[in-house]
């Protein structure tokens, strides 16, 4: 076939523990990952020409060979040159739905389904774990994004091993639309103030990693124990950001005030989310929060947790 679409779903973080510096300059993580059903769709086609053109309807996306999916195009062109030299240039279509520097994984997903569009339209055959090492290549959420459902990422956010699947917890998502938090900017200021704490003996750090694969939260996400969920969220770029932001910071107070399973930053942020039960209950709360607060730069979206990362879908 010359063209495909693919649904490519946002993730949250229900566990973001920094450990220590890497050799490349990255940090050593500790993740739990989380795919939602809130999800950008990518139309991939063959284009007859030898360009990568890139199409959104949203101007914050770029359309050059910045954006992650226009460089998982070009990965694929340089890995299988032969297959590109038969099937020519691509044009692709983002239709987002997923907000924009959000922490939510948006680019990072583009470029899995990218890949995975590739693998399905220059039939290269590649597995779920081949197309994991190209997404690593692209940026330490991609890997995650190609294969999504639950899992804990460990090294740079590359390493994935799944988790049993989480379905019936509903996700509200909230995001400030004149806010953005720069990942880099959050990481580098976290290493500036808790760089102390930093784990530089490689026994130490794989210690803290086996503490998160045997902690509470894997249990309760083993036992579909909602509540404990909801209760054991972690993010530590909350302390960079959240000072800085208190609108975020305010967010969260108010869906806690809702009494919802749990809340917390997702990712380096700004967008919140807030875990609840039911999707009526969900939109009950954004009712509640969206009054409370009531700025017309605040958006919500209400979204449930999903088992897959990137899928074909009929076009
Ligand atoms: O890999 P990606 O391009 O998504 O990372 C964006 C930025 O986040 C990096 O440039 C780095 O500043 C920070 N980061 C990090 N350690 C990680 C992942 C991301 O310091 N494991």
């Amino acid at each position: 076939m010359q063209s495909y679409s693919l649904f490519a779903p946002a993730k949250i973080n229900l566990h973001l523990e920094i450990i220590g510096d890497r050799a490349d300059g990255y940090h050593e993580l500790v993740m739990i990952m989380q795919s939602v059903n809130l999800g950008d769709i990518i139309h991939i086609r063959a284009n007859g020409t030898d360009k990568i053109r890139l199409y959104c309807q949203n101007p914050q996306v770029p359309l050059d060979d910045s954006n992650l999916a226009y460089k998982a195009v070009a990965l694929m062109q340089k890995k299988y040159p032969q297959s590109a030299r038969n099937f020519g240039g691509v044009d692709i279509t983002i239709e987002k739905n997923i907000p924009v520097a959000a922490g939510l994984a948006g680019g990072s997903t583009n470029g899995a389904g990218v890949l995975v569009g590739i693998n399905l339209m220059w039939s290269l055959g590649l597995t779920q774990p081949e197309l994991r090492e190209l997404g690593s290549l692209l940026g330490s959420d991609v890997p995650f994004c190609i294969s999504g459902g639950t899992s804990i990422a460990t090294g740079r956010g590359e390493e994935i091993e799944p988790l049993s699947d989480l379905t019936d917890i509903w996700v509200i998502l909230a995001k400030y639309s004149n806010l953005g938090v720069s990942t880099p900017w959050a990481y580098n200021s976290y290493r500036e103030q808790y760089n102390h704490l930093y784990v530089s003996d490689g026994e130490e750090a794989k210690s803290r990693t086996h503490k998160v694969h045997s902690g509470e939260l894997v249990k309760a996400i083993t036992a579909k124990d909602t509540e404990a969920i909801g209760r054991l969220l972690y993010n530590d770029l909350e302390k960079i950001v959240l000072p800085e932001y208190p609108a975020v910071s305010e967010l969260i107070t108010a869906f806690k005030q809702e009494n919802v399973l749990g809340s917390m930053m997702s990712g380096s942020g700004p967008t919140v989310f807030a875990l609840c039960t039911t999707e009526k209950e969900a939109n009950s709360i954004v009712q509640k929060v969206q009054n409370s607060i009531n700025d017309p730069n605040l958006h919500f979206w209400v979204a449930q947790m999903c088992p897959h990362g990137i899928v074909s879908i009929e076009h």
